[in-house]
């Protein structure tokens, strides 16, 4: 038997463990992303003293951002309704909550009600007061189907209870179904499409509270909804934030109604939302401003100027909606896990816009780097995103600015797409070089040891044992030489100046090649080395088995089909049912 070979194949083996795999070990262990964020917030730079936060705030640029429970400069002002236990006046025990928000009850349905585990009651927190109003309560076999078919025929009093039941309904996102999301679609609309349902009435309240849950639900639920009810509900969003004075509890966690009453001529109004810990909506970090300078000491994550050419003195409202789930896009689909804020500006009677200009922050994380963002709003016609009259900057501070000429009543948002910040390896060490040549040499001198003394053998084994060689020579070669991907997309926007709507909010790069034939040529390689030494082992089977006449006359013509046939026939399925040019990742991967 053929010992040295065994240890050259052995020492091999080591060598690879030791040397060789460095590179691929340190990658694959989580990377530590350095992020080269072309902008990451609008930020207005103010030379503050250096402050020291509160309650878990997060100092950044000078500007403490709060969580969403304390406001103040430093975050030490309180900003939610303390727990509240059963008492005389209520039964129910609601949980600490931000101010303007809803508390639900621990008390649940009981579990033989059709609303089993549903809250029992939900409490609005006040923000005058610091402590919950009087509880709304649920009547425990009402469902959201009994309430659409109630809605319209009933008095006021009983659309004030039904409006409460609904926001009750919707309260635990996991639990809606895209028939439970179309239903309270359909309920809130009506609730809202009625004249005397006002910004200030508890309705329009509850009705908003709502809204603002169900765009909490998953992404998945939405593929199914009934489009026709999502999108009347949107166009009553935008008339209702027209109607009566502007209200802080319409600001809710994911979607806000602002609203400006029009008195004196203004030229420019400016909607801002300022980062705050958590990704909410609060009254507190939503400004409108008709004037430029209020803007400081916070870190804008969100804003829109709209400006007029003339004197503009009638009503002004916006609608801001944390995420585009109400607004399903065919062409544009995203894929990764980030989201859009739609922002809708709306004005009275026939007045135009002249221009608006508005600006979100990605919502993307920092393993990826912005590619390129077009500027849209919705039209109700197509039910899609279109670009008409809307063009997009990246200001000289790194943002990214749109502006649309000439609009009225739009709902608008800035489309991204992401790149992976791919962490590639670093070029192979000297030492895993030196000792993948070490190999290489090692190899190469058995090959033609074996060779040379091929007669007193015999030609299989000669055959094989070279073949192992070879296979595994080619192996290191193409490792050494082809390990690093030579096409390397370095982060950073490479901003198109066309604004056109992505097809996803993921950029892929389409497979230029080189790296890809050498995935395919590594995974021969070593399928070769595999298969080569499964053939050497079934040769020496065979001679113990037939240990007077030796291995059969066909072997060496049917190993030498099999041992480079076979491979191919595996690379080949691989390639073929998980590579495409446009998406080369589904076969190797971007970083080796
Ligand atoms: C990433 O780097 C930071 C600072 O350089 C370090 O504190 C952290 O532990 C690193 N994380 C990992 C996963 O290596
Ligand atoms: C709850 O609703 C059901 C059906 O909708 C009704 O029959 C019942 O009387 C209601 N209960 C109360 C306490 O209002
Ligand atoms: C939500 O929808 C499901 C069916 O999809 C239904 O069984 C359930 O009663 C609905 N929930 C409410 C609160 O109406
Ligand atoms: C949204 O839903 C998640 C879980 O689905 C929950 O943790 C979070 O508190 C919800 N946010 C709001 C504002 O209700
Ligand atoms: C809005 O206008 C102000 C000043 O007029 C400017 O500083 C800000 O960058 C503008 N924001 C956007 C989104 O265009
Ligand atoms: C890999 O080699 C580099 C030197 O090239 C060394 O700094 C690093 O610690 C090694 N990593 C592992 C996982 O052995």
């Amino acid at each position: 038997m053929d010992y040295s070979l065994l240890l050259l194949i052995f020492t091999s083996a080591v060598f690879e463990k030791t040397w060789c795999l460095n590179t691929t070990e340190s990658t694959t262990s989580t990377p530590n992303y350095s992020i080269s964020a072309t902008f990451s917030s609008l930020y207005t730079t103010v030379t503050v003293p250096s402050l020291v936060c509160e309650n878990k705030g997060i100092l950044q640029d000078g500007i403490c951002i709060c969580p969403d429970d304390w406001t103040g400069t430093t975050c030490n002002i309180q900003n939610f309704c303390p727990e509240q236990k059963p008492s005389h006046t209520s039964k129910f025990t609601f949980p600490k909550t931000v101010l303007g928000q809803f508390a639900s009850s621990v008390e649940r349905c009981p579990p033989e009600t059709t609303n089993a585990g549903m809250h029992q009651a939900s409490a609005l927190c006040n923000i005058a007061t610091h402590s919950f109003d009087s509880p709304n309560i649920l009547n425990c076999s009402l469902t959201l189907d009994a309430i659409n078919a109630w809605v319209s025929g009933a008095t006021p009093e009983q659309k004030q209870n039904l409006a409460s039941s609904t926001q009750i309904l919707t309260s635990i996102p996991e639990r809606l179904t895209p028939h439970n999301i179309t239903n309270a679609a359909q309920i809130t609309n009506i609730l809202l499409s009625d004249q005397q349902t006002t910004q200030t009435t508890d309705i329009a309240i509850s009705a908003v509270a709502t809204i603002s849950q169900l765009l909490n639900a998953s992404h998945e639920m939405y593929s199914s909804v009934d489009h026709t009810a999502i999108s009347e509900l949107t166009q009553t969003l935008q008339k209702l934030s027209l109607r009566e004075k502007p209200n802080p509890l319409l600001v809710q966690p994911k979607m806000a109604v602002q609203s400006l009453k029009g008195q004196t001529p203004i030229r420019q109004v400016q909607l801002t939302s300022f980062k705050g810990l958590n990704d909410n909506f609060l009254p507190d970090r939503i400004k409108l401003h008709i004037t430029e300078a209020e803007v400081s000491k916070h870190i804008v994550d969100l804003q829109m100027n709209v400006t007029f050419s003339e004197d503009f003195d009638k009503d002004i409202g916006f609608v801001l909606y944390d995420n585009d789930q109400f607004f399903q896009s065919k062409s544009f689909k995203p894929s990764l896990d980030t989201k859009r804020r739609v922002i809708s500006a709306n004005l009275q009677e026939n007045s135009g816009i002249d221009q608006v200009q508005f600006a979100v922050t990605p919502s993307a994380d920092s393993t990826m780097s912005l590619n390129d963002f077009a500027c849209v709003f919705w039209s109700y016609d197509k039910q899609d995103w279109i670009t008409d009259g809307c063009t997009k900057n990246k200001s000289p501070s790194g943002h990214v600015v749109c502006s649309c000429k000439k609009l009225k009543n739009a709902n608008f948002a800035i489309l991204m797409a992401f790149d992976i910040n791919y962490q590639y390896s670093e070029a192979l060490h000297w030492i895993s070089i030196t000792g993948c040549a070490l190999s290489v040499v090692g190899l190469s001198v058995t090959a033609l040891y074996q060779i040379i003394t091929r007669k007193s053998r015999g030609g299989t084994p000669t055959l094989l044992v070279v073949n192992i060689c070879l296979s595994m020579t080619v192996f290191y070669l193409l490792f050494i030489f082809g390990i690093n991907n030579p096409v390397q997309h370095v982060n950073g926007t490479k901003m198109s100046g066309e604004n056109i709507v992505p097809e996803s909010d993921h950029h892929k790069y389409s497979d230029q090649g080189p790296c890809t034939a050498f995935t395919a040529l590594l995974q021969y390689f070593l399928l070769l080395t595999f298969t080569w030494n499964t053939l050497y082992g079934i040769n020496v089977f065979l001679l113990f088995k037939n240990s007077v006449s030796g291995t059969p006359p066909w072997f060496p013509q049917v190993a030498m089909a099999v041992g480079w046939g076979l491979p191919a026939v595996i690379v080949g399925i691989s390639l073929g049912s998980t590579y495409r040019v446009e998406e080369p990742l589904g076969y190797r991967q971007e970083e080796l």
